[in-house]
């Protein structure tokens, strides 16, 4: 049996969760559902289109994207990507960056074309952010829609950084990418990467809600006890622009959820576990 089977296989909400033994192995299966999105739309369109995620949990899935690279068995020469989010204001080679991040995780090591690299510009000036964070919405459009967008999940439930508010669901659904200020939860996980939580960049750019539910197919990501309880609110609670995860509740069929045992916690297995 190859190592990336589930354990679990669930459908929540109109998602498919697919509960693993450990995080590793779900960041093995996470590269290869990628790996396989990219073919698929190579073969159907001649290039691909990516929506990527940093943070902790997608780390070792890039370092599997790299090394099937390596291998010879995944080329980035037709493919785009289109980063979830950036710190404002931030130097693109400030090792705290997202550019820096994902410089040092995929870019370096792959046969991406640097303008095809898309990561927000946290240089833009403040007059600009509105303007430059619509064109990316534009860019997205022009290269034909994300095939497949990976996301983590915050302990708040926000995704990039779309942030609980208290948006009607219908008008959390339309947020365009845009500046943003960080939620207290998002800036206290955080301080350890900044040296302390008031050092945090309290503001940031985020692609919008609309874009990510756009994608042909969005792949969640959620690993840990720490996470256990908002996945269940994602997933099993009311869909609400407080947990901005649950908003993958509107666009059914298209999402995955890869869990550890950890972050699967606290969904109840019921009749339609297998
Ligand atoms: C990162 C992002 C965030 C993270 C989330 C989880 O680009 O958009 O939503 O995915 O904060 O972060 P980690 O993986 O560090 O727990």
């Amino acid at each position: 049996m190859p190592a990336e089977i589930p354990a679990r296989v669930l459908t929540l909400a109109g998602s498919s969760v697919q509960v693993f033994a450990d995080a590793p192995t779900a960041c093995l299966a996470a590269a290869g559902r990628i790996a396989e999105a990219v073919k698929a739309s190579l073969a159907a369109r001649g290039r691909a289109v990516l929506g990527l995620a940093t943070g902790a949990t997608p780390e070792p899935v890039y370092a599997r994207l790299v090394a099937l690279h390596r291998e010879g068995a995944l080329s980035f020469a037709r493919v785009s990507t289109y980063n979830l989010d950036e710190y404002y204001p931030i130097q693109p080679l400030d090792p705290l960056s997202y550019r820096s991040y994902m410089h040092w995780h995929l870019f370096q090591h792959v046969d991406l074309a640097p303008d095809h690299a898309h990561v927000l510009d946290g240089t833009v000036p403040e007059a600009f952010a509105a303007e430059h964070a619509a064109q990316f919405d534009r860019w997205i459009a022009a290269d034909g829609g994300l095939d497949l967008q990976l996301l983590g999940i915050g302990r708040n439930g926000h995704i990039g950084f779309n942030e609980p508010s208290d948006l009607s669901v219908d008008d959390a659904r339309k947020l365009p990418t845009r500046l943003v200020p960080l939620h207290p939860i998002t800036r206290t996980d955080a301080a350890r990467e900044f040296g302390g939580e008031d050092k945090v960049i309290p503001r940031a750019l985020t692609m919008g809600v609309a874009p990510i539910l756009a994608a042909r197919s969005i792949l969640v990501l959620a690993f840990g006890p720490r996470k256990a309880e908002v996945v269940a609110e994602a997933l099993r609670g009311p869909v609400t622009a407080e947990v901005p995860a649950s908003l993958l509740q509107t666009v059914p069929g298209k999402v995955t959820w890869l869990l550890d045992e950890a972050a699967a916690h606290q969904l109840v297995y019921d009749s339609n576990l297998r």
